[in-house]
């Protein structure tokens, strides 16, 4: 099965908010999904820059931005999708 891949953005704002933090959680995450999870970092993601998305840490699951991530909202967006719709379509 393709894994899920998770955009934790290490960019400069969300660095210094926490998001290195989120990147060394990756077994946690892991285990509360029913598939495959591949966290990956990244770059800024230009979510940060007007205050549309919120406050960083940022990260995208999919099409999903989550603000002020952290790893108990990544693990509730992931069960919520996955009670949506089925992973392959995030
Ligand atoms: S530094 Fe994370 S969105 Fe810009």
């Amino acid at each position: 099965m393709k894994p899920l891949t998770i955009t934790i953005c290490t960019g400069t704002t969300c660095y210094v908010m926490g998001s290195g933090y989120l990147l060394s959680l990756q077994e946690q995450i892991e285990s509360a999904c029913s598939r495959p999870v591949e966290i990956v970092g990244s770059s800024c993601l230009g979510l940060c820059k007007d205050g549309q998305y919120g406050r960083a840490p940022f990260v995208q699951i999919g099409s999903t931005v989550i603000a002020e991530a952290t790893a108990e909202k990544i693990i509730e967006t992931l069960k919520q999708q996955t009670a949506r719709k089925p992973m392959e379509q995030i």
